[in-house]
């Protein structure tokens, strides 16, 4: 591995680095499209009538512009998930968070550009449940003279994961909110959009990996899926981790990747097993007593030359609740942190902030068991506004929101502790405010309140890093000396353990509104979410910049 980034070093010296920007235009022509999966048609929204939808391939530093247009009866936009947007809040995406949504029959102009990024991201909708239907990869090349940092693949492969209901998703979490139970669970896991045979269904299609014998491949993984954490398994090959979130990471050799929604994962997988074929599993995670959809999304690797009825290598996928697989994966994440990618962890800490996250139950009049399931972050359930926070920031538009979020939890309680106490949450559309460049440590912790579980946490608009993470309550006295601050994982989503916390720092040097949630969508919806205000800087090139002349308008 040593000898790999020499080559490396040694081939950036003979390739200097050449800076030519591109801007490369999409379109994204948002319709219905009649689908057929698991032996039954429904139309769903999708992106130009894909599923996945269209790939953004791009360089660091090109500008991208995507024109939204919408021709379905919701309305609509989109997020790209894990992208900077240095200064361009207005193009981030969530819907009453950074703009208004493009209504029926609008279409509005997404402008950034990509900065300080390499790797594999992911674009979907944010708003309502369409991000069911509606996402696609983003992957964003090296500049042009620059090498991996790490051996040079033959071939790149996207493979993306995802979740499929038989029901329309939208009937199936405005069900939910009228019930005040739980969303249904979904029908089948999928790679790039398939799910492969499923029982009363052997006829569905799978994917198909097709390789060559001796080659190297650069899979781009993402996790598309909207409530399930997930494995990724090939039969009989290793595979080598590179890079995250679009970030770049030490290389380490695992059987299984372990992804929750929204997180990425780049690895090299090299053909070497013998011409045949390979099952391919995806399969969820869950380690606790909360409902999920256990079936395995199935595909196959497939040597070239195969016989056609050669029989399946198969593999054994991990357990449903192999907290320690994830726990292993998660601590073998490391920046790469070398000269030309360096880990620039904030060493001193401005705001030391605690959220505790969780699900809990409100009383509800008109719900099914005359209660309702809530999220909450330190017991405030976030209410969405009917403006987008961003706009009423940069107007100065009083009465939208506070910026009074709470930086630790009103009242401490025994967080992992049963039996659950403190169940009661607030609601509220509250912010915490940052100074430009200031830096913060957060400490995400788990509670028990309702039924602990894991929760893959996402921040807009910054990276951070995971610098520690543990089971039960974070012992501020104790925790903070086993943080790693020297090469800990840069990544935009983290999961938080079930019953456990996870430490995270990062320097607010982007100005804006920038969302935090878990990535869960049914949590999102519960109100398991805020948003970080960070003031302008001093500096003109420190401000957000004008809002573009077509934002939409609520
Ligand atoms: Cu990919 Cu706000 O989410």
């Amino acid at each position: 591995m040593v000898s790999w980034v020499q080559t490396v070093l040694f081939l950036s010296v003979l390739f200097p680095v050449v800076v030519e920007c591109k801007i490369r235009h999409y379109n994204f022509t948002v319709i219905l499209k009649n689908i057929t999966r698991l032996c039954a048609t429904k139309p769903i929204v999708t992106v130009n009538g894909q599923l996945p939808g269209p790939t953004l391939y791009a360089r660091e530093d090109d500008n991208i512009l995507v024109r939204v247009t919408n021709h379905v009866q919701y309305n609509v936009t989109i997020h790209w998930h894990g992208v900077r947007q240095l200064r361009t809040g207005w193009s981030d995406g969530p819907a009453y968070i950074t703009q208004c949504p493009i209504q029926p029959g609008q279409n509005f102009l997404y402008n950034f550009t990509l900065t300080g990024q390499r790797g594999t991201l992911l674009w979907h909708a944010h708003i309502s449940w369409l991000r069911t239907t509606m996402y696609g990869a983003i992957v964003i090349l090296p500049r042009k003279g620059v090498p991996y940092p790490f051996p040079k693949p033959d071939k790149e492969k996207i493979i993306i994961l995802g979740e499929w209901w038989k029901a329309d998703t939208e009937a199936v979490v405005n069900q939910a909110m009228q019930t005040g139970l739980p969303p249904n669970i979904s029908d089948a896991h999928t790679i790039n959009g398939h799910s492969g045979p499923v029982p009363n269904c052997s006829s569905e299609g799978a994917y198909t990996l097709h390789v060559e014998n001796g080659k190297t491949y650069l899979l781009r993984v993402i996790n598309a899926a909207v409530n399930d954490e997930l494995f990724f398994k090939i039969a009989g090959h290793n595979l080598t981790v590179v890079e995250v979130d679009a970030a770049y990471t030490k290389p380490f050799k695992t059987n299984a990747l372990f992804l929750g929604p929204g997180q990425t994962t780049t690895a090299l997988l090299t053909a070497d097993q013998g011409i045949g074929k390979y099952l391919i599993a995806v399969s969820p995670f869950m380690d606790t007593i909360v409902a999920v959809d256990k079936l395995t999304g199935i595909g196959f690797l497939r040597y070239n030359h195969t016989l056609a009825f050669a029989p399946t290598t198969l593999t054994i996928i991990p357990p449903l609740n192999a907290t320690s697989v994830t726990s292993v994966f998660s601590e073998s994440l490391r920046s790469l942190n070398s000269k030309e990618y360096p880990a620039n962890v904030p060493l001193t800490v401005d705001h030391s902030l605690v959220f505790t996250i969780g699900v809990g139950i409100n009383p509800c009049a008109t719900c099914f068991n005359g209660s309702r399931a809530v999220a909450a972050i330190n017991n405030v359930s976030f209410d969405m506004p009917t403006t987008a926070l961003l706009q009423a920031h940069y107007y100065g538009i009083s009465g939208i929101f506070t910026d009074d979020f709470p930086a630790k939890p009103l009242i401490p309680f025994n967080y992992t502790g049963t039996p659950p106490s403190n169940l009661q949450t607030m609601n509220g559309t509250r912010v915490y405010r940052l100074a430009y460049n200031s830096t913060v440590q957060l400490v995400i912790q788990g509670n028990s309140i309702l039924a602990p579980e894991s929760h893959p946490t996402h921040q807009h608009g910054f990276n951070f890093f995971a610098v520690g993470r543990g089971l039960g309550n974070f012992d501020p006295g104790k925790d903070p000396q086993k943080f790693n601050l020297v090469d800990p994982v840069e990544r935009n989503t983290v999961s938080v353990p079930t019953a456990g916390w996870t430490a995270i720092r990062f320097r607010a040097d982007n100005p804006g509104v920038w969302f935090f949630h878990c990535h869960l969508e049914v949590h999102t919806t519960w109100g398991l979410k805020m948003a970080f205000l960070v003031d302008n800087g001093k500096d003109p090139n420190e401000s957000i910049l004008p809002p573009p002349s077509d934002l939409p308008q609520c």
